[in-house]
């Protein structure tokens, strides 16, 4: 079904055959466009080139278009219908996928599907005020497509709790409102989404870094027995793959400009030529990277195995995966501290299920380390960026309460205090990041600590007015 774009709410979910329903939704809609007014970006604007979906298909998905931020046409989209389509795994491996929820699952879906729509709003929040130093015009349009994207998430999971899971999910729709990223009072539920960003390097990792969590959460959720869940997640991925590339590309110039500075200068200290030094850059992965690791869950997980088992949740490409898609006779290891040193343990594949997403996520963020080292490479330095172990920095799971350097040692807290402020960014490091965040809203013109992109948004040259100011 095409989205059909003459009602108040655009969408292919045939609303309009549902009276209650999108009388449901449409009573919400002026809380969220309150919420977005109010928690959403901060400079004023009249319009945003911006890409809007219109379709579910492969091709022509998106249109682009210069649009009113508070008139963007935030939707409903689920990705085609395949009325074939079958459990991939778990103990109903085989039967027909679910159209509704089944009773027994209702509590875990719902909860799985707050959990989702708690981050959408959560990362609009935490980049509220970065409009206010883009460091081109290009960028501020990135962000803020970025911004109304998440807000679109949040309407996808939204209609899941309206249509799906009665009062009790119109009550959590509200609640994803009512929470705001660090709040004192009523935080965002998971930690990385209260930490601030509060500059374009953060914003960039956090791309990089927690929106591909993001990526492989909803791939969990695309293989979902509960088949709107499933087909919600599959049109998500589509949008989430522009606010990677947002990150990697992003990281890739911070990178770009920094090489050159340091060839210019002869030096690693390119503080005071206005650059971001590569130490600090290194810190930043350090810590995103850890963040974000966390929020797989602790690497041994009865609730995973209970969610796969169920049907509810299934593995990064579940059905490319070559074993039974069962899992109750399999083993895995999972990395952990014993006796002061990082090593490995043998457990029931079932319960490692957060390891193996996390290995693939691990895999993933690997890519762009080659990338960035390359860029190094090309400028003929001999200076490579990493990512810091898996044990490195970390609050959730069998790492928590250890103290692992980014090299894999265990140390005790003496050696980790003494050391932290070479791994994480420093308040110094933070400072002087701070201090290169100046807005460049001419258009055509960049900042001093970023390269500009090759290439600009959908074959416009990087010169393009992609904002126009209020
Ligand atoms: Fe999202
Ligand atoms: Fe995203």
């Amino acid at each position: 079904m095409s989205i059909d774009y003459s009602e108040k709410i655009p969408n292919n979910v045939d609303l309009a055959g549902d009276r209650k329903l999108q009388r449901a939704l449409e009573s919400w809609q002026p809380n969220f466009i309150n919420w977005w007014k109010t928690m959403g970006p901060a400079v004023p604007t009249e319009d945003v080139y911006l890409r809007t979906a219109v379709d579910v298909g492969r091709e022509g998905w998106a249109q682009f278009g210069h649009v009113a931020m508070e008139e963007y046409r935030w939707g409903v989209f689920l990705s085609e219908h395949n009325a074939d389509r079958k459990i991939a795994f778990g103990e109903q491996k085989g039967q027909p996928v679910w159209q509704q929820v089944p009773g027994e699952f209702r509590a875990e879906l719902q909860r799985l599907i707050v959990i989702q729509g708690d981050t959408e709003p959560a990362s609009v929040e935490q980049q509220r005020r970065l409009g206010e130093t883009a460091p081109s015009l290009y960028d501020l349009r990135n962000l803020f497509q970025v911004n109304v994207e998440e807000g679109r998430h949040l309407w996808a999971m939204v209609y899941l709790l309206h249509a799906y899971f009665g009062r009790n999910g119109r009550e959590e729709a509200e609640a994803l409102l009512q929470r705001n990223s660090g709040d004192l009072d009523s935080p965002r539920i998971l930690g990385a989404f209260n930490e601030e960003t509060p500059d374009w390097l953060s914003f960039f990792m956090f791309t990089y870094f927690t929106d591909r969590d993001g990526k492989y959460q909803l791939g969990t959720l695309k293989e979902s027995a509960f088949d709107p869940l499933s087909r919600t997640c599959e049109f998500m991925l589509k949008e989430e793959a522009h606010h990677m590339f947002v990150g990697t590309t992003g990281i890739d110039r911070v990178v770009t400009r920094t090489a050159e500075l340091m060839r210019e200068h002869d030096t690693d200290d390119i503080a005071p030529h206005g650059g971001i030094p590569l130490d600090v850059i290194q810190k930043y992965v350090n810590f995103h990277y850890s963040v974000s690791l966390d929020l797989f869950g602790s690497e041994k997980s009865t609730n995973a195995a209970n969610y796969f088992t169920a049907g509810l949740k299934g593995r990064w490409q579940e059905e490319r995966r070559k074993d039974d898609h069962v899992l109750t006779e399999d083993a895995a290891h999972v990395d952990l501290v014993r006796d002061g040193v990082v090593t490995t343990e043998e457990v029931s594949a079932l319960v490692a299920l957060n390891h193996d997403l996390r290995n693939e996520y691990v895999q993933d963020c690997a890519t762009g380390m080659k990338r960035w080292n390359r860029v190094l490479e090309k400028a003929g330095l001999d200076h490579r960026l990493s990512l810091p172990h898996v044990g490195f920095n970390r609050e959730v799971g069998l790492f928590s309460g250890h103290h692992v350097t980014p090299k894999g040692d265990v140390v005790g807290p003496d050696v980790w205090e003494a050391s932290k402020d070479r791994w994480l960014p420093t308040e110094a490091d933070k400072v002087h990041v701070q201090s290169l965040m100046r807005p460049v809203y001419e258009p055509g013109k960049i900042a001093g600590w970023i390269a500009p992109p090759t290439n600009g948004i959908n074959d416009k040259p990087f010169e393009y007015e992609y904002v126009h100011f209020a």
